[in-house]
């Protein structure tokens, strides 16, 4: 068959004709309940195979078309589905022993005697996204994302799109609502990585966002060529019970046609399960999906419904998950990174090894301290540790197979971008001595300069299309932008004939590369949308704008505030100006606001005693007007006035999406965890500021239960 994207415009016409045909054809004989011609599987096909071709050729479909009668046309959002039953989560278990307790937890429950049997199964847990997928006498009805377990999101066209999910079932429930997982395959990742970089488009970070992604596509034309696949591992409502136990129900659903994992066990203890856990560990790797632990649950559908759940998770089951991966190679090199502010940061370069399906090549050494408490050489073996999206770590050094000869590392004391002295300052307050070594170097070093510059325009400051670090420093070094001021006169000077940036070609990558006089098209079009993005961005927000002008210790957070409380950049300016005093009220009034404390003031008023800074600050004002802020609203729901922090990643929606709706609802949003804090919102893979919270006893939360909370106000 040929491809979609090969036909002409008549072959798509006669295309949807035969289509349409044989699927009206098709639809009568299985609704006649005749012997129907086609298998499920051919009549997916052809449904898959005429939504391409419409959306190939959006002019050409019928109004009337098959393809409409399931599923939502594209809409710029999806419409929202509320689940018949709740979709939940699962609780986690860590460690041999939690999985022991999980069972004794359950035997106490359903009061079992030490001779009554207890069979659980377990079975790998995939790293999909999960969707419900609901069948009405044999049709699909919807398909949904969880979204927040209670209303996901209708993506039922692009559910059609994939092979592993049948649109119609024969035999089964009237009302059938099945569960699992939406996952891609790490070859498939790969390939769709490949085909995506070389179209010039961002790639996926991990099979698991490259699914979401892909799923969560406007135009269902798109998701239909993302290589989706579908495990089944569950279901919602169901008009008549699939079985006695989870495994003859999910028996069931394997011959209703559903992918469903075949490493499902039954076992009889705890003992079992952790061997089922052990062998599903080693064979982890070579497995074509991507899993992170595996999944326990009591075998008995009557035991299940008596367990019932606990808050937003069943009782009788729980996720056993696997520990951080790690794998062994060498440290080549310690290189010093040199930031915004100066912090020199060290970053282990590495031999290239695969852990846990992704390569590593680089790793954080944190700072000058750690690298010394771990005696960690150049040349050394080590072993690196990634675990979900934190950046990777060295865990250890193998002293054993320590080269002879190798030399402890000496941290620069010398900044590598400019030569100025770096030093470690001691904090005022505390009267510590940080654990970063900074430049000196200040505004004479080129290395800060550039940092500067990228922090101004990228997209949580600025955010200046066209213009990303490469660019920045490609056109620093060329001394066309020096300062931020720089960025506003470019399209001057080019129509002026002072620079030419038509000659600068863009890489794959979007970075600009020199190319010696020679003048292409294409060039002048990404030009002109360089100078489209620099234009869009002459009124920021103020909270963008003071954000993007990078003071020390204020991050957005303290923008925001600072925003809010100043309203007009003007009146934050002068302000900041006239507080070099502790005792001035100009100072007392950047303490009053709550959440800067004094660094974070120091932060804002020692850039402005700064004459350079000033200056800087003008040149770009004669460019940029920030737009001045709005008094906050919101302020009688339930989270009006409490602050907030969020760690870990969140499933449902992106961290700018949920601090913007805290804020919307009237609650500050900081950065880390402090007394000061009332909410901590914890996704998935939390990690220290969990325990700072847990130690403060600061509230610790969900995302589901934010959600809930958040809906509720
Ligand atoms: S059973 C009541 N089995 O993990 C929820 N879930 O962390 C019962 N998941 O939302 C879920 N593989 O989307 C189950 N074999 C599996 C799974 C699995 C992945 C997902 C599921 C759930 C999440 C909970």
């Amino acid at each position: 068959m040929k491809p979609v994207k090969q036909l002409t415009r008549d072959e798509a016409a006669a295309e949807i004709d035969r289509l349409t045909n044989e699927i009206q054809v098709a639809d009568e004989e299985y609704y006649a309940k005749d012997k129907p011609r086609l298998t499920d599987a051919e009549y997916d096909a052809l449904r898959r195979r005429l939504i391409l071709i419409e959306r190939a050729f959006p002019k050409l479909k019928q109004p009337d078309s098959p393809s409409d009668s399931v599923g939502a046309s594209p809409s710029a959002t999806f419409a929202k589905i509320e689940h018949a039953q709740a979709m939940l989560s699962l609780d986690n278990a860590f460690e041999d022993a939690d999985v022991a307790e999980f069972v004794e937890r359950v035997r106490r429950f359903l009061k079992l005697g030490a001779n009554d049997a207890l069979v659980l199964t377990a079975e790998p847990k995939i790293d999909g996204l999960s969707l419900s997928l609901r069948y009405e006498a044999g049709a699909l009805k919807s398909a949904a994302t969880r979204g927040d377990g209670r209303i996901g999101e209708d993506v039922t066209a692009n559910a059609l799109t994939i092979e592993d999910i049948p649109s119609r079932l024969s035999g089964a429930p009237d009302v059938l609502e099945v569960r699992g997982e939406v996952y891609m395959s790490p070859a498939d990742f790969a390939g769709l990585n490949d085909r995506l970089r070389a179209a010039g488009d961002e790639a996926a970070a991990n099979p698991r966002n490259a699914a979401a992604g892909s799923l969560r596509q406007i135009d269902p034309a798109v998701t239909a060529m993302r290589p989706l696949k579908f495990f089944a591992h569950g279901w919602g409502e169901t008009s008549e019970p699939l079985g006695e136990t989870q495994f003859d129900a999910m028996a069931r659903l394997d011959a209703l046609g559903f992918q469903v994992n075949p490493r499902m066990t039954r076992c009889g203890s705890a003992v079992d399960l952790l061997s089922v856990y052990r062998r599903i560990e080693s064979d982890r790797a070579g497995l074509d999906y991507d899993i992170d632990g595996v999944v326990y649950k009591v075998d008995r559908l009557d035991y299940q419904s008596r367990l019932g759940f606990v808050s937003r998770s069943p009782r009788w089951a729980i996720a056993h998950k696997f520990p951080a991966e790690r794998a062994t190679t060498v440290l080549e090199a310690i290189d010093i990174q040199v930031g915004r502010t100066g912090a020199l940061t060290p970053v282990a370069r590495l031999t290239p090894v695969t852990v846990g399906g992704v390569v590593v090549s680089n790793a954080t050494l944190h700072n000058e301290d750690e690298i010394a408490r771990k005696d960690i050489r150049v040349g050394d073996a080590v072993i690196v540790q990634r675990a979900g999206d934190v950046i990777p770590q060295i865990v250890e050094v193998l002293l054993d197979k320590r080269l002879k000869g190798a030399k402890r590392y000496k941290f620069p004391q010398n900044c590598p971008s400019c030569d100025s002295a770096a030093v470690r300052e001691e904090n005022p307050a505390t009267g510590k001595i940080d654990v970063v070594r900074r430049c000196t170097g200040g505004l004479v070093c080129p290395a800060q300069a550039v940092e500067r510059l990228k922090h101004f325009v990228s997209r949580r400051a600025m955010d200046i299309d066209g213009l990303g670090e490469k660019q920045v420093a490609a056109l620093f070094e060329e001394r066309i932008i020096r300062e931020p001021a720089d960025i506003f006169t470019l399209a001057a000077r080019q129509a002026a004939g002072d620079i030419d940036l038509y000659t600068y070609k863009k890489d794959k990558k979007g970075a600009f590369v020199v190319k010696d006089g020679e003048r292409q098209a294409t060039n002048r079009k990404s030009v002109e949308n360089l100078f489209a993005s620099i234009e869009a961005a002459r009124a920021p927000s103020l909270e963008r704008f003071i954000f993007a002008l990078g003071m020390r210790h204020v991050g957005e957070t303290t923008a925001r505030l600072f925003a809010q409380h100043f309203q007009t950049f003007d009146a934050f300016a002068s302000m900041a100006k006239g507080a070099h005093d502790r005792e001035s009220d100009a100072f007392k009034e950047f303490l009053s606001i709550d959440g800067v404390g004094e660094l974070v003031a120091a932060g804002a008023i020692n850039f402005f005693a700064e004459p350079h800074n000033r200056a800087a600050v003008d040149r770009l004002l004669a460019a940029v007007s920030p737009q001045a802020a709005k008094a906050p609203i919101g302020g009688s729901s339930a989270i009006a006035g409490k602050t907030v922090v969020f760690t870990g990643t969140l499933e449902t929606m992106t961290r700018d999406e949920a601090k913007a709706q805290a804020i919307a609802l009237g609650a500050k949003v900081a950065g880390s965890v402090s007394a000061r804090t009332d909410i901590l919102v914890a996704g998935a893979g939390a990690g220290s500021k969990m325990k700072k919270a847990e130690e403060l006893g600061v509230r610790v939360v969900t995302e589901e239960a934010w959600r809930e909370m958040t809906s509720a106000a």
